[in-house]
């Protein structure tokens, strides 16, 4: 694996199904009396956040405490960079720190690409949302998650069917999860208003559909998206009304889903715009296991950048 994770791209469908097969490992020492491995003692991972973030944020300083790695949390909010400290400067002072690993979500696409190549600090730089461009830990995440509810799947993709419907436009998750389940295999299929189709969607290998109803009872996974308001200054639809009324999941979409089909979204949700109450708390809604499959996969990305010791060593220590 490269020395740092910025985009899906960095990763080879090995290196992928590598990072997955290590976070079932954790996940059963997880399940054993040890739940805290001394994996990265001494190491120091900082969470670098320029933008809101609960689940990630969180999920990062949990899995890098769990491999025992010491953290520095740092919110651009309360911080120097609101007395206008640029981003090298702050990252140069996490360097006189001691970083080993970066974990930086900012709102401008290519951030974390900037800091990688900048020679600024010499840690592994890992992207945890940059603008409307990538999220690969959470694509990693929603596999991860994918393929603990449809073993036969584990191997590969190949033949599962992938709905992504809402805000793709604005979407980091979208992008990084077409690349990842793609490159695993799978066949996905964007839904959304036309206003909120990326113009540049003809080079993605996917399929785009403008209507939710014609595709809803063929996917395996059905991942919506937030609509993501903060990002729009213009008007992408005539009303959330309207909007919920062709994109949104209610009880009647709901139910004509597979029955073995699962419901996904990375969060945070809009109930009542994107997703009703009842399909967010439904059986098929796999919610909360993205959560909590977020440590394991966020502890396996933490292990293979950072060089943890054997893992088979960590259980008998
Ligand atoms: N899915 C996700 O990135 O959530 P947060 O914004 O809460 O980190």
């Amino acid at each position: 694996m490269k020395k740092h994770l910025l985009s899906i791209n960095d990763l080879t469908a090995g290196d992928a199904l590598e990072i997955l097969n290590t976070a079932s490992e954790l996940a059963k020492i997880s399940d054993g009396p040890m739940k805290k491995l001394p994996t990265l003692r001494g190491r120091t991972v900082v969470n670098l956040f320029f933008e809101d973030s609960t689940r990630t944020r969180i999920s990062f300083e949990s899995a890098a405490k769990r491999l025992s790695a010491d953290v520095i949390n740092f919110s651009a909010k309360g911080s120097s960079v609101s007395k206008g400290e640029s981003l090298k400067d702050t990252a140069q002072t996490l360097q006189a720190m001691g970083a080993d690993a970066v974990v930086i979500r900012h709102g401008a696409s290519g951030a974390a690409q900037r800091l990688a190549d900048s020679g600024w600090i010499s840690a592994s730089v890992i992207n945890a949302g940059d603008g409307t461009h990538e999220h690969p830990t959470q694509a990693l995440l929603d596999s991860y998650t994918i393929r603990s509810k449809f073993p036969e799947f584990r191997e590969s993709f190949d033949g599962l069917k992938v709905g992504i419907v809402g805000d793709i436009l604005h979407s980091r998750v979208a992008r990084s999860n077409v690349l990842l389940l793609t490159k695993l295999g799978a066949h996905v299929t964007l839904i959304a208003p036309p206003t909120l189709i990326p113009v540049g969607v003809t080079d993605w290998k996917v399929d785009v559909s403008y209507d939710l109803d014609s595709i809803i009872n063929k996917v395996d996974v059905l991942m919506v998206l937030r609509v993501q308001s903060e990002r729009m200054a213009d008007s992408f639809f005539p009303s959330e009304r309207e909007y919920s009324r062709g994109y949104g999941l209610d009880l009647a979409r709901l139910n004509s889903l597979k029955e073995s089909a699962i419901v996904m979204h990375p969060g945070p949700m809009n109930r009542g715009l994107e997703i009703s109450a009842e399909s967010a708390d439904s059986h098929k809604s796999v919610v909360l296991a993205q959560v909590s499959n977020g440590v394991l996969v966020r502890m396996a990305v933490l292990y293979q950048l950072l060089g943890g010791a054997a893992l088979a060593g960590e259980v008998s220590a």
